[in-house]
């Protein structure tokens, strides 16, 4: 099923469906497998360029010339937007947090290489410094289209909808079934796309978020609401069970953006193993929050498991010293 919502073409789709048939000798079981979402093209890929193909499809059907988006200094989503708006001609402003760090490097230098304008939050609210820009780009003659944080809207994790369809493709293809997808959870887009499109179709794997941030109790709701917005977005008719939002928050650490021992053994067993990068914030912490679920025997040996790889690696540079201190 293909929906109708103005959509840019701006991915490369599918993105491989991978085994990781070392890692999963190594680990003893389960039968893992990655898909691909690192590889989704577009300025060093990630989850954010397929919700972009929808937002920026929505942009431009608005006749806007300027896209605001919101981040951490290191936020993929906003260099990703930065890239999507460049394809498609439009200016790019972010709202990035806090400071300005004392090295532009990572995703912050692809930024200013993919023309975009940063203006620093301070600290300050970044929806609020959003609106405060999107006002001065209105006062100038200009239509400005902000997009929320991590891109996670209705229109955003659509994009993941569509990819739990295409997911469910390969999975045939490669007659493989999968008992659960496990993914870095944070603004809750991807995993509320792929839950509503998990209950679209009847599929029963189950879609574990692995929060980066924030409790539980907080981010399962927020998954829930959106996989029911999409759901309704896209004039969909079947219900979102709640049991079906899951989030794990055991695997935080030290926070979101710091990288502890367990996000370096994942990022090192991963490289190492499968010659695969992920990164500090999201999926190294997701990756090492799987491997404990592994080593507490959460699976049984034969169950496929798929990691969904959201990208990232472009911020292993801003952790140079982190990573090599192990
Ligand atoms: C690499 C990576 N993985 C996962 C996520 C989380 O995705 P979501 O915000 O849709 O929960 C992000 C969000 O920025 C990300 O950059």
């Amino acid at each position: 099923m293909t929906n109708r919502m103005p959509r840019v073409p701006l991915a490369h789709l599918p993105t491989p469906l991978q085994p990781l048939e070392r890692l999963s000798r190594a680990l003893g079981g389960p039968r893992l497998w990655l898909k691909r979402d690192d590889l989704t093209g577009l300025a060093l890929g990630g989850n954010k360029t397929r919700k972009l193909e929808y937002l920026l499809g929505d942009a431009l059907q608005r006749g806007a010339d300027t896209v605001i988006t919101a981040g951490a200094a290191q936020s993929n989503h906003a260099r990703q937007t930065a890239a999507a708006a460049a394809r498609c001609g439009l200016r790019c402003v972010l709202a990035l947090s806090p400071m300005a760090p004392e090295t532009t490097t990572g995703n912050l230098l692809l930024d200013r290489l993919l023309g975009a304008q940063v203006r620093w939050t301070g600290g300050r609210d970044r929806a609020e410094v959003m609106q405060e820009i999107a006002a001065e780009e209105r006062a100038a003659g200009r239509e400005p289209y902000v997009i929320p944080y991590g891109g996670s809207n209705a229109i955003g994790a659509t994009a993941y909808f569509e990819a739990m369809h295409e997911l469910v493709r390969q999975s045939r293809q490669a007659q493989v079934e999968f008992h659960t997808v496990a993914l870095a959870s944070s603004s809750g887009g991807t995993q509320s796309g792929l839950l509503a499109g998990a209950a679209a179709l009847h599929d029963t794997v189950r879609i574990l978020g692995i929060s980066v941030d924030e409790p539980a109790g907080v981010l399962a709701p927020r998954v829930l609401r959106l996989a029911r917005l999409v759901i309704e977005h896209l004039a969909v008719r079947v219900d979102v069970p709640e049991e079906g939002a899951m989030v794990v928050d055991d695997y935080v650490g030290g926070g979101y953006g710091v990288m502890g021992e367990p996000e370096r053994e994942a990022i090192e067993l991963l490289a190492r193993y499968e010659g695969v990068l992920l990164d500090p914030v999201y999926t190294g912490k997701a990756m090492a929050g799987l491997i404990a679920l592994i080593r507490a025997k959460t699976w049984r040996r034969e169950d496929a498991v798929l990691f969904w790889h959201t990208g990232g690696a472009p911020a292993l540079f801003a952790y140079q010293d982190a990573l090599l201190r192990g």
